[in-house]
């Protein structure tokens, strides 16, 4: 914590200055409050992509990019990862807490018991051209959810915030799954209450009438892990959307549909997707020297793919967590994927380019997961799909603490004005 309590900022054009507060954290750097800084000076901030903004207070997931650490509530994300579930890590996230016994048998029962849709829900899904990116889908369902169970939902009761939070938890997986056999044209398949909730979703993915699913345990636990590394990461894009949409008091199904969206876009979390595409353009490990270039030509309008982080400038260490665990899983199933081998390639060249290295540019998250994903059968239009079922557990943790908080306020960011002064209308026909 710091021990500085204010810092004083003079505004050379004004000769003004202003006493700002810091607001400290328990963990991490302390925040300059700026509130007072325009009615003080005149003048806003200017921050293009949140570099050095803090966008709210929040208790859940901590990050320190140098140091390459995250933690969901404290714990490290290498314990989680070796030691817990997603639905635990899920109930964590929302709670602030690990659930004992008793508190994860109820949790894991509400969310088991909230995976069904409403049967109209098929029509609505029927309606998709059969090819559409099971992205859009996924946004569209997601958003839809408000149209089943809005009604009635009292934003100011805790507990129907909470139930509308499982909700989304158990209904993602299950729209997910419904999205991926709509688009190969399989018949729908409901949820099975007498599984896990990796299994259960693995089953809506790939049972088939006419056998049954052998469902292989190194799979769901793989999976799993991807769950938890994925579940949460304090104020991405996606997270921050869901806050921005959450502070105009809309409804939580609305935020995570935007958040959905959010996620979608391959500097985010659609990267998973893109670092597959861009390995199958390689083609081949000897032709990875040139990927290499042209990500560093600026003109190219390329880069690597599962390259680079906005926060983390050492390493991810969820991508430390992935990388190990892609040589295992691809050994455990038999898979020798020629992908993984140009993608070690690629990590190989770029760690040791003058490039990456001045702009502490390392492999992501996504970088692996894409790998582990394909080894595990999973379509790759369906990757930010996994990445959108995990991180709902995070959206619905921060949406909670958002709707709690007291002193809450609308996000409405300024701008700096580029445009046009005044200027008078001329009609159209003097123009
Ligand atoms: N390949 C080549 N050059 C890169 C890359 C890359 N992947 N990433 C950043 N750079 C360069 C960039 O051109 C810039 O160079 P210069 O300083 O000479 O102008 C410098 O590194 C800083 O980049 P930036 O765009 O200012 O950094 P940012 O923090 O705004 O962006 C990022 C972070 C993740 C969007 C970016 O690194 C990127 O586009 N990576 C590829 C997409 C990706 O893998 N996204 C997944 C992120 S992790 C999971 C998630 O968030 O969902």
């Amino acid at each position: 914590m710091s021990e500085s309590k204010s810092v004083l900022l003079s505004d050379s054009a004004t000769g003004k200055s202003v006493e700002l507060p810091l607001i400290p954290g328990t963990v991490g750097p302390s925040c300059i409050d700026i509130a007072k800084l325009p009615a003080a000076t005149g003048h806003f901030t200017y921050d293009q992509g949140f570099i050095a903004t803090a966008s709210c207070k929040s208790a859940i997931t901590y990050i320190d990019g140098d140091a390459g650490v995250l933690m969901y509530r404290g714990y490290p994300i290498e314990q989680l990862a070796k030691q817990s579930s997603f639905l635990e890590v899920a109930y964590l996230l929302m709670h602030g807490e690990l659930p004992n016994a008793a508190q994860f048998s109820a949790f894991e029962h509400e969310v088991t018991h909230h995976t069904m849709m409403h049967e109209a829900f098929r029509n609505f899904l029927f309606g998709f051209r059969h090819d559409a990116h099971p992205m859009a889908m996924l946004t569209g369902m997601v958003g839809s959810l408000a149209a089943f169970y809005h009604h009635g939902l009292d934003l100011e009761d805790p507990e129907k915030r909470r139930l509308a939070a499982i909700r989304l938890i158990a209904k993602v997986p299950t729209i997910a799954a419904a999205c991926y056999r709509y688009s190969i044209g399989w018949a729908l398949r409901y949820p099975r209450n007498n599984l896990e909730f990796v299994d259960r979703f693995l089953h809506m993915m790939f049972e088939v009438p006419s056998e049954p699913l052998q469902l292989n345990p190194v799979v769901a636990k793989a999976l799993d892990l991807l769950f938890i590394l994925h579940a949460d990461h304090e104020q991405n894009a996606s997270t921050s959307t869901v806050r921005l949409v959450g502070s105009t008091g809309a409804n939580p199904y609305a935020c995570v549909a935007a958040g959905v969206a959010a996620l979608w876009g391959p500097a985010h979390g659609g990267a998973n997707e893109a670092v597959l595409s861009m390995l199958a353009q390689i083609g081949r490990p000897e032709d990875v020297g040139k990927a290499v270039e042209r990500a560093k030509d600026k003109h190219s309008g390329f880069r690597l793919m599962g390259f680079g982080h906005r926060v983390y400038k050492n390493f991810d260490p969820r991508a430390t967590i992935i990388r190990e665990m892609t040589h295992k899983v691809l050994a455990e199933l038999g898979v020798n994927d020629p992908m993984l081998e140009i993608a070690l390639k690629l990590e190989e060249v770029a760690l040791k380019d003058e490039y990456f290295i001045a702009r502490k540019l390392y492999p992501n998250v996504d970088f692996y997961s894409g790998i582990i994903y394909k080894a595990l059968g999973i379509p790759t239009e369906m990757f930010t799909v996994m990445f959108a079922i995990a991180r709902t557990a995070g959206w619905v943790a921060h949406w909670l603490e958002q709707s709690a908080e007291a002193d809450s306020k609308i996000g409405r960011p300024r701008q700096v004005y580029i445009g046009q002064t005044r200027r008078d209308f001329v009609p159209m026909a003097q123009r």
